[in-house]
């Protein structure tokens, strides 16, 4: 029987290709997103990937959802933390609205998925749940504070959880990509993101696949003992 995947911000950037490379493995996908309704029509009409509508950010929302993805497909054995977004300012001049939308998503979202999650996959005696960090989890970044609180946030939360869900045959792994060719990047200013890629040893931008294989890879049952591990996936542009 096919298993079940759900990934959050899945109809767009990184989770698009998470989403697509899942169904390639033989995964049933559903495709949660939380605002652009156009893009995720076109993304289901392309891929056949049913989305839902709701925003991580929310606790309640996600129970909702959650439930309904269930009935769909059936019980939740892969989930996939992705939703992110970006409110860069520099810290002077960030406001608290920018602080809290960030940690709301990037951070609480995966609490807010993981825990209705959670119980029945420790019943059910498999799991595994991979959440999207970053590389400005690991090492900071100018203009993020929040951001990099959140991303580094969802580090300890996975290498908490891994130890929890150990047991009970629930992996826990996070995934941290560096610079990605995504729509989150190329808002950057041209002059800030020419800097960046020269920091980055292999001479590019990664692309949205090369981090969809490394989920595919912790998803599968063959991963069973890899748990609580940071996967660094950034062109050589911090090594930890
Ligand atoms: N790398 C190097 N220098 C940076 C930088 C970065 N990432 N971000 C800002 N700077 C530098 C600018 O080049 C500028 O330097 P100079 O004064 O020498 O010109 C200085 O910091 C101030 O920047 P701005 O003039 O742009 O200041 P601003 O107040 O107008 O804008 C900002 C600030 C919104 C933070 C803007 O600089 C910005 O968007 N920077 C990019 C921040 C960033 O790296 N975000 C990553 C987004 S992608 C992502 O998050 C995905 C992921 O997980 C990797």
């Amino acid at each position: 029987m096919a298993r079940v995947a759900l990934v959050t911000g899945g109809s767009r950037g990184i989770g698009a290709a998470i989403s697509v490379a899942l169904r390639d493995a033989g995964y049933k996908v559903a495709a949660n997103y939380a605002g652009n309704d156009e893009a995720a029509a076109a993304f289901s009409k392309e891929t056949g990937i049913k989305t839902y509508k709701w925003s991580v950010a929310d606790y309640d929302a996600c129970v909702a959802g959650i439930a309904k993805v269930e009935a769909d497909l059936g019980p939740v054995e892969v989930l996939v933390n992705n939703a992110g977004i970006t409110r860069d300012a520099m810290f002077h001049r960030m406001t608290r609205e920018q602080w809290s939308e960030v940690i709301n998503t990037n951070l609480n979202g995966a609490f807010n998925m993981t825990h209705p999650i959670w119980t029945g996959m420790r019943e059910r005696k498999f799991g595994r749940v991979i959440t999207i960090s970053s590389i400005n989890g690991q090492k900071g970044q100018m203009g993020q504070a929040n951001y990099s609180a959140a991303k580094a946030g969802d580090i300890g939360f996975t290498k908490a959880l891994a130890q929890e869900g150990a047991k009970a045959g629930i992996t826990v792994n996070v995934i941290c990509p560096g610079y990605i060719g995504t729509d989150m990047v190329m808002a950057v200013p041209e002059k800030v993101r020419e800097s960046i890629i020269a920091q980055i040893p292999v001479g590019r931008l990664g692309e949205p696949a090369e981090i969809a294989r490394c989920v595919v890879f912790l998803a599968s049952d063959e991963a069973g003992f890899i748990t609580g591990s940071t996967l660094s996936a950034n062109g050589g542009q911090y090594i930890v």
